[in-house]
């Protein structure tokens, strides 16, 4: 049993001040264990309007600063998460019930976010266009946008914040971070870094942390001092944030629920297919949006890769994140296990069989049974067109390819998606216009785990946002068409004579 003990984590990271509010305590447990430990306090309206007046007055400031220069704090940010690691991916852990490996790849994607931002300080580029003017130039700048809003999911307690504020800082963005009530601890710690960071750049205000339940989430939504908020979490609570934000003409970033397949066809490499698929379905007790929740398989290699991956399942400890060797730890809550349940008995009913897994196990801590399900036809199974987060893999047989494609395309959500193959035909076409429908699909590798360097999001109930890598900055700046004329004459476009 693993003795770590948060308060102990959050001295060793230099957390002094109490960086909540003074509203309702958000109470912090142990999912592994249901023992609480301890916990901040929600943000009051008139501490939010405070932060937020604060973080407003550094961006007067910050925008001026050259974006290389911004990026000196981020960098420097970047290493202070590499010098808390292992502090601050157990605190993770012990929050989330992730494993540690899990806990500390979640600060590597922080860390590595961070050294994407400042190569990305001197890349913030727009671009010249022909004019059709003689002696006129006509090009596109990039300008900072305000006050992001980030609202973030237990389930990322840090990682998605990185992506936001990494991002948003180099682009001379000022971001104020509402976290989820069930990760207080998570998110104080690395506020209580960023504030060291930011007085050591005298930047106060960069980065501020708005702790609260959904009210201040709502608030954000409504306030016009936030030009673009960015949202995880599910697409119930999504569609809300969006007409709000929508309704006074602001801009979000969504990022909402997944309901991920893949495809395995009969010439696939099986040992590639189980590991990636056991990862995906498995890792972080299926609580990613990325997580694998649906298999279709070719009738050839079906039999084979559903009996490796039972065997394989029955090898994944569970247990205690912390402890060496576990694979899987708890479900976030007592309320996720019901799902998780609920979900099961659905199973039964629509004519699905348990075919591994299937309970939940008696407490204490949040643990159920990573659960392979033999589904009927897709079109008559409604429990797999819906996001469960949990460790449920539901598994369709598939003549071929074509069939694969019209049921992994017919759900709700869009975000990640792969396939099996050694067919170079048949990669390709599922990577085309008429292949996977997700905003992440992937060839031979599962459907979680997306590195940073890829803009990362999905379409139709997935919500649109694109987040972290490529390109995916610029929905944090404005974009500006400048016209310069350096001539005498003042020739006006489609060639217009006025005066
Ligand atoms: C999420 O589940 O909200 O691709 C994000 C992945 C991680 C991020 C998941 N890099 O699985």
């Amino acid at each position: 049993m693993n003795r770590a003990n948060p308060k102990a984590v959050l001295e060793s990271i230099g957390l002094s001040d109490e960086p909540g509010g003074s509203g309702e305590v958000l109470e912090s447990i142990n999912p592994a264990t249901g023992a609480p430990q301890g916990g901040i306090r929600a943000v009051t309206r008139d501490e939010y309007d405070a932060r937020m007046a604060a973080a407003l007055k550094r961006f007067d400031e910050w925008r001026m600063r050259p974006a290389p220069k911004r990026s000196d704090l981020v960098r420097r940010l970047g290493e202070r998460l590499r010098e808390h690691k292992d502090a601050l991916g157990e605190l993770v852990s012990l929050e989330t019930g992730k494993i540690r490996a899990e806990g500390l790849g979640e600060v590597q994607e922080m860390i590595d976010i961070c050294e994407f931002a400042v190569g990305l300080s001197r890349q913030l580029h727009g671009l010249t266009i022909a004019s059709e003017r003689p002696r006129h130039r006509l090009m596109e700048q990039w300008h900072p946008l305000g006050a992001v809003g980030i609202v973030t999911a237990f389930n990322f307690p840090v990682a998605v914040w990185s992506w936001n504020a990494a991002l948003a800082a180099v682009c001379g963005d000022v971001s104020i971070w509402k976290p989820s009530p069930l990760t207080p601890l998570s998110s104080a710690a690395v506020q209580a870094i960023c504030d060291r960071v930011a007085r050591e750049h005298g930047a106060e205000g960069v980065f501020s942390l708005v702790p609260g339940g959904a009210h201040v989430g709502e608030w954000m939504c409504d306030d016009r001092r936030v030009p673009l908020l960015s949202f995880t979490g599910s697409t119930a609570v999504g569609r809300q944030v969006s007409s709000r934000v929508a309704a006074r003409l602001g801009r979000s970033i969504l990022e909402l629920g997944g309901n991920n397949g893949v495809i395995v066809l009969d010439d696939a490499d099986v040992d590639l297919a189980v590991r990636a698929i056991t990862f995906g379905a498995v890792g972080t007790a299926g609580q990613r949006c990325t997580s694998t929740r649906r298999l279709f398989v070719q009738r050839g290699v079906a039999r084979t890769l559903v009996d490796r991956l039972a065997t394989a399942y029955r090898t994944v400890r569970i247990g205690d994140p912390l402890d060496p060797g576990v694979l899987m730890g708890p479900l976030i809550t007592r309320a996720a296990v019901d799902r998780f349940t609920a979900a099961v008995a659905a199973v039964r009913a629509q004519g699905g069989k348990v075919f591994q897994g299937g309970r939940a196990l008696d407490g204490p801590g949040n643990f159920v049974e990573p659960t392979i399900v033999l589904a009927p036809a897709h079109g008559a199974f409604p429990i797999a067109w819906e996001e469960t987060f949990a460790p449920i893999l539901y598994v369709f047989e598939i003549a071929d390819l074509e069939e694969a494609l019209r049921a992994h395309n017919a759900v709700a959500q869009g975000l990640s998606s792969a396939i099996f193959t050694d067919s170079m035909r048949a990669a390709e076409q599922f990577l085309s216009a008429c292949g996977s429908d997700c905003g992440i699909a992937n060839v031979n590798a599962g459907t979680s785990g997306a590195e940073i360097g890829g803009a990362f999001g999905g379409e139709k109930d997935t919500g649109g946002g694109r987040e972290s890598g490529s390109d995916a900055w610029k929905a944090y700046m404005r974009r500006q068409t400048s016209t310069v004329n350096w001539g005498r004459e003042l020739p006006l476009a489609q060639g217009i004579d006025f005066l």
